[in-house]
């Protein structure tokens, strides 16, 4: 008997204790029997916690292309694949069929080939949320170059930071994005962080906006022109199942980005057997995740998951908020939607719309919503389930990571009962553990502590790009032969799991992960700031909001506060990108520290949060006397 789609609660129990008790033999049967293969693998599994390596499919050869493409020709060669929805409203919707797909990517990796793009270079993609953003992750695939997409909001340092890091010959990009009522110079931010990246020799360009931009002789490409030129036949290669499929940067709590390796086999049949019962996907849905294909969300389950099953995936360039706040809904009224998922700083930021424009459209084509990348808080949970799912459509709420690659502890909509707040059970073959700081498991239900993993899963990310040493001192290092997350989180009397939110100095904005560091290193290169300390509070709208406290080089100095806070900010945006803007900036003579040198940010923290009265013994530091005038001057 199958187990690739769980229907109710007792298989699911079934199928979790079996993926627990016989993993390899588990995963085996879901890879045989869903996946095409040119050659099968030698050994299931491969792991060691401690080195760290870990190994799905040894010597099994495949491309994920394949297996997102080509098998479906004969089956849905003309279902829509990819449904393009604009940010203008008035401009029609397209709709690529899966026959379409296969000719465009094919053109593309026609194209990467002829540029010089050889199996295993990075592609770095910094692309907005059109057609060829999914097009040209796929064409990587297809010619086995790791790409490496960047979020196309950031600024040009970040982007710059990342092409360096993993040396990316080529960048692919357009010539402009729109953004609501806004565009943005793309390309322009381009040519900036290529100042200083001697990797790259190409950069191609798709036309977006027909803005008049600069090309860079010998350097730059319009995009169009090569893909006309180009044969829509490109055979796939044949890759190992280990080999880096992609890279993608996620915040650390310290230093610069980490650049996350996925590899192919395992990181295919888990996002694609996730998708299929995290969504109980059914072959004629529509299937809309309103992530950027920027972030893992949009790779995971834009890109690679449903694609892996057949789906019809929505890609949508716009923003909730465009041309009104009733835009998610007029879309999925408009395409009968079936699965909606998104994230809880936009369902707050709907909410505070009151439920005029909500009630406005037809929603009835909704079976499942979906939450992902922060926690979502009960208020928020009633809105979306009341407003949106008319308390029809099963919420779920599913907690991963990055790291993770695919949905690690979720309810299976219409088989695990929901509970508000809580991600509820483990996928199947997740084995979550909690860990007390002791470095104890703490066993039983009703405990709360730091969320492992106990046992690999098919899509863990392989290593950091170019250094593992710090793959293993993140992930691997805290607790022994344990995948450390990052997370708190808590088990309820039933065993389900709440996540109460990141336990290190990564804050989560809007869904975003920020690290503190490479903020505070920014706000540094301010020529009048001696030092400063991120913490996060607690924001209607974005989960987290940035509060900044900040020492002058000069204490007494009359400049004027508030425009130094708007130079703070404007640094911030051009070394990182607006999105980790801080909300507060408070200057104070000092910032409380221990007597070792280091920052107390749980300080910070609770200040920030207005949670004076719990403050603890501050008489161990070195400077106590600050935190007073700290609090008198809280913003
Ligand atoms: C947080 C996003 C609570 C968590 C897929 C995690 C969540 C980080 C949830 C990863 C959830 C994600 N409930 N917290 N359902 N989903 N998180 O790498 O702190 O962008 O470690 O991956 O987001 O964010 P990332």
């Amino acid at each position: 008997m199958s187990n690739y789609h769980i229907k109710h609660l007792e298989e699911y129990y079934k199928v979790y204790r079996k993926s627990i008790r016989e993993p390899e033999n588990f995963w085996e049967e879901i890879a045989e029997e869903h996946f095409v293969w040119r050659k099968k693998w030698d050994k299931v599994l491969d792991w060691d916690f401690s080195k760290p390596q870990i190994k799905w499919f040894e010597g099994a050869k495949l491309n994920i292309t394949e297996n997102c493409i080509d098998r479906h020709l004969a089956t849905r060669g003309d279902k829509t694949a990819i449904l393009f929805e604009p940010n203008n409203p008035d401009e029609p919707a397209e709709h690529i069929t899966y026959k379409q797909l296969h000719q465009r990517v094919n053109q593309f990796a026609n194209v990467l080939k002829e540029q010089g793009v050889e199996k295993g270079d990075r592609v770095c993609i910094y692309v907005p949320m059109i057609p060829e953003l999914a097009i040209s992750l796929l064409a990587c695939a297809r010619i086995g170059a790791i790409h490496s997409v960047v979020f196309a909001g950031f600024s040009s340092t970040a982007l710059s930071t990342r092409i360096n890091d993993s040396d990316c010959k080529m960048v692919i990009t357009s010539d402009g994005s729109y953004r609501g009522a806004k565009t943005i110079d793309l390309k322009g931010i381009v040519d900036e962080a290529l100042e200083d990246c001697p990797s790259v020799k190409t950069v191609l360009v798709a036309k977006r906006i027909k803005s008049n931009i600069n090309m860079k002789e010998g350097r730059d490409k319009w995009l169009q022109p090569l893909l006309d030129n180009a044969s829509t036949v490109c055979d796939a290669e044949i890759m190992d199942a280990e080999d880096p499929l992609f890279i993608l940067y996620t915040s650390g709590s310290t230093g610069k980005p980490k650049g996350m390796v996925h590899t192919t086999a395992g990181y295919m049949v888990y996002t694609a057997y996730t998708f299929k019962n995290a969504f109980q996907y059914r072959d004629n849905d529509v299937y809309w995740c309103t992530a950027d294909i920027g972030w893992i969300t949009g790779h995971s389950y834009i890109v690679y998951g449903p694609l892996a099953n057949g789906a019809t995936t929505v890609l949508f360039e716009g923003v909730p908020s465009y041309p009104d706040f009733g835009r998610f809904w007029e879309i999925v009224d408009k395409h009968k939607v079936n699965q909606f998922y998104t994230a809880p700083t936009a369902i707050r930021a709907l909410a505070k719309q009151g439920t005029e424009l909500v009630g406005k459209y037809d929603l009835s084509s909704l079976k499942v919503l979906g939450s992902v990348g922060e926690p979502i808080n009960e208020e928020a949970w009633h809105w979306y389930n009341d407003n949106v799912g008319r308390k029809k459509s099963p919420i779920i709420d599913s907690w991963w990571q990055t790291e993770t690659g695919g949905i690690m502890i979720t309810p299976i909509p219409y088989v695990t009962p929901t509970k508000p707040t809580y991600a509820t059970l483990p996928f199947i073959g997740v084995q979550p553990a909690l860990m007390d700081e002791k470095g104890d498991e703490l066993k039983g239900n009703q405990v709360e502590g730091r969320l492992c993993i106990k046992f690999p899963w098919p899509s863990i990310a392989r290593t950091i790009w170019g250094n593992h040493e710090r793959y293993k001192e993140t992930y691997f290092s805290a607790y022994k032969n344990m995948y450390f997350t990052g997370d708190g989180a808590l088990r309820d009397e039933v065993g389900y799991y709440r996540i109460t939110g990141r336990v290190d100095d990564v804050i989560i904005v809007s869904g975003h992960n920020l690290g503190t560091a490479p903020i505070e290193d920014a706000i540094n290169e301010h020529p009048a700031v001696a030092e400063s300390a991120i913490v996060g509070f607690p924001h209607d709208i974005k989960g987290s909001a940035l509060y900044g406290y900040v020492t002058l080089k000069d204490a007494g100095e009359s400049r004027d506060h508030n425009n130094l806070r708007k130079e703070i900010n404007q640094i911030i945006t051009e070394h990182i990108g607006p999105i980790a803007k801080l909300d507060k900036i408070q200057f104070s003579e000092g910032l409380p520290k221990t007597r070792s040198g280091k920052i107390m940010r749980r300080i910070l923290r609770k200040i920030a949060s207005n949670e004076m009265d719990n403050l603890g013994d501050v008489s161990t530091l070195l400077n106590p006397e600050v935190v007073q005038s700290i609090i008198d001057n809280r913003l």
